[in-house]
């Protein structure tokens, strides 16, 4: 399929206008979206938000020292906003909530019925396989901006991916049984994403209740590795401020960074 793979100058001019956005960087192949978004984000003139897309990602990165696999076919890219257009503040895991809701929001259009989760803090699942991985970072030198990189899988084929990958990931082709414009996916997320972000920024309460009723975790026996800290517990979903409510046999924690290893299946609740 036309698009499925990569970029035409006609699909980056259709962006350009349905997204309306005043910076579009567009590479064949470059090593990291978010890597070149945090060096962009320090033009101080650069105007926003800037939208960074590649057809191929190399050097993917995610979270902590993870990497982020990516083949023809994935989309990948980064967007750099103002600080404020997400409440101005850096909240930790909420801005990741919503951009995950939004990527959710997406999905749920591009394919209707879809049986999808978010994974706190950071990660979209469909058919209990990632699909997703949102990292955002704050620019070091340029701390009034944000960068929202974005792994989704679409066409590429997460069954002839490396074992690891293959094991827990999923992608929409895989799900739907047919191929999706690159073009038309990206416009759409990108598009949820400033609106979930817009909502964000006006404290809109439906939020919080949308990634708990999405919350995959909930139920579940989990342990959340904060450093050298390993919290173990039933998960109850994640609370108003982004964390991660997990009760332990001493009391209810509230984890708000961390990663999460699944223990058991969902409990009775
Ligand atoms: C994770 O699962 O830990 C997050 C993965 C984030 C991957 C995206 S792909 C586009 C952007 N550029 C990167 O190097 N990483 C993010």
């Amino acid at each position: 399929m036309d698009g499925a793979c990569e970029f035409s100058e006609n699909d980056l001019e259709q962006i350009r206008q349905a997204t309306r956005v005043p910076t579009l960087e567009h590479y064949r192949q470059i090593a990291s979206t978010n890597t070149r978004a945090i060096m962009a984000a320090d033009e101080a003139a650069l105007p926003l938000p800037a939208l960074i897309l590649t057809d191929l990602q190399t050097a993917g990165r995610g979270r902590g020292d993870h990497s982020w696999w990516s083949a023809p076919g994935a989309l990948t890219f980064s967007v750099i906003l103002p600080r404020s257009q997400a409440n101005g503040e850096f909240h930790g895991p909420r801005i990741a909530l919503t951009v995950g809701l939004a990527v959710c929001a997406s999905l749920q259009q591009l394919r209707p019925g879809l049986e999808i989760g978010l994974k706190w803090p950071n990660d979209v699942y469909v058919q209990g396989r990632k699909i997703c991985g949102i990292l955002v970072e704050v620019p070091p030198r340029s701390p009034d901006r944000i960068v929202v990189g974005i792994g989704l899988n679409v066409n590429n084929s997460c069954a002839q991916a490396p074992h690891a990958v293959a094991a827990t990931a999923i992608s929409l082709r895989e799900v739907a049984g047919y191929s999706f414009k690159l073009a038309a996916v990206v416009t759409r997320v990108f598009c949820q994403l400033t609106d979930h972000l817009a909502a964000l920024a006006r404290a809109d309460t439906t939020l919080p209740q949308r990634w708990q009723t999405l919350c995959m975790l909930s139920g579940r026996r989990v342990q959340v590795q904060t450093g050298q800290q390993a919290t173990v517990g039933i998960c109850h979903g994640i609370d108003e401020s982004g964390a991660l409510l997990v009760e332990t046999p001493a009391r209810c924690e509230k984890c708000v960074s961390g990663i999460v290893t699944v223990l058991t299946a969902q409990t009775g609740r």
